[in-house]
């Protein structure tokens, strides 16, 4: 009887501590914020950095040993068009690198997802063949181009995202991607949370040719790959021909 109830005690104790570990893993599992409020965050605790202006996206799109390349490169690929391309910028940030862009297109579409951010561009911008417009790259039916540029913008999102956005691109005729990568080998598409951070902190990267996206390209060039003193890794541009 006395060892009946002890064992009875002692299951009594075990389920409990089960429930409460259970309790704790599940208090304890991140739970993902709106992409929006994520990014708007970002920018208004300057989590990007600060150079004392309004919005800041980071040094990769500041810094002239990261950009002035990458401004050399775009610039020799949209003078190689007999007619100036229309070309739409997904998550164009603040603008300071598609600002040296914009003159070398017929249009040029930029979008970011904070709508703050678009409000200043738009006062701070102005070009007669310029638009901004604030829209979810993920989840809004994205404007027309022939170009699309996409910088340092699906490194910051979750896989389920980046696929929504890989199956509008079909749409362009080209793609020019820039993504933080790992130097050398590396598990490429491993999952996070979207928001501030990038795959690099897991050893990955996005490589959209691979499962989960898959991405169908006619042809893929390497513009650029540019370390920095500021972080680890590559900052990586490729461009995509499209099958038409
Ligand atoms: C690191 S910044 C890069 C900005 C710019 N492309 C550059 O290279 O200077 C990433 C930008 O992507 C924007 N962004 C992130 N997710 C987005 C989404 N789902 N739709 C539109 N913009 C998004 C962010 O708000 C941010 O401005």
């Amino acid at each position: 009887m006395t060892s009946a109830f002890f064992y009875a005690n002692r299951l009594k104790l075990l389920l409990l501590t089960q429930m409460k570990k259970k309790e704790i893993e599940i208090k304890t599992v991140k739970n993902p914020w709106p992409t929006k409020a994520a990014m708007e965050q970002i920018y208004a605790m300057k989590l990007w950095g600060d150079n004392k202006t309004d919005f800041y996206s980071g040094i990769g799109s500041h810094n002239s040993e990261l950009k002035s390349p990458y401004i050399n490169s775009l610039v020799s690929f949209l003078t190689s068009f007999n007619v100036p391309p229309v070309v739409c910028d997904l998550g164009c940030g603040d603008f300071n690198v598609g600002k040296d862009l914009v003159k070398y297109t017929q249009r040029y579409i930029a979008i970011d997802i904070v709508t703050d951010l678009i409000a200043f561009n738009k006062k701070k911008f102005k070009d007669e063949q310029l638009e901004f417009h604030c829209m979810d790259i993920a989840l809004d039916k994205l404007p027309k181009g022939d170009v699309a540029i996409i910088r340092q913008v699906l490194q910051h999102l979750s896989n389920t995202e980046v696929l929504a956005v890989v199956e509008k691109l079909m749409e362009y005729k080209y793609i020019i991607l820039t993504e933080h990568l790992p130097e050398g080998d590396f598990e490429a598409n491993k999952e996070i949370i979207s928001g501030q951070g990038t795959r690099l902190k897991k050893q990955s990267g996005l490589n959209l040719l691979l499962p989960p996206f898959n991405l169908k390209v006619k042809e893929k060039t390497q513009l650029l790959s540019l370390a920095s003193k500021h972080y680890p890794g590559l900052i990586v541009t490729i461009l995509y021909e499209m099958h038409s």
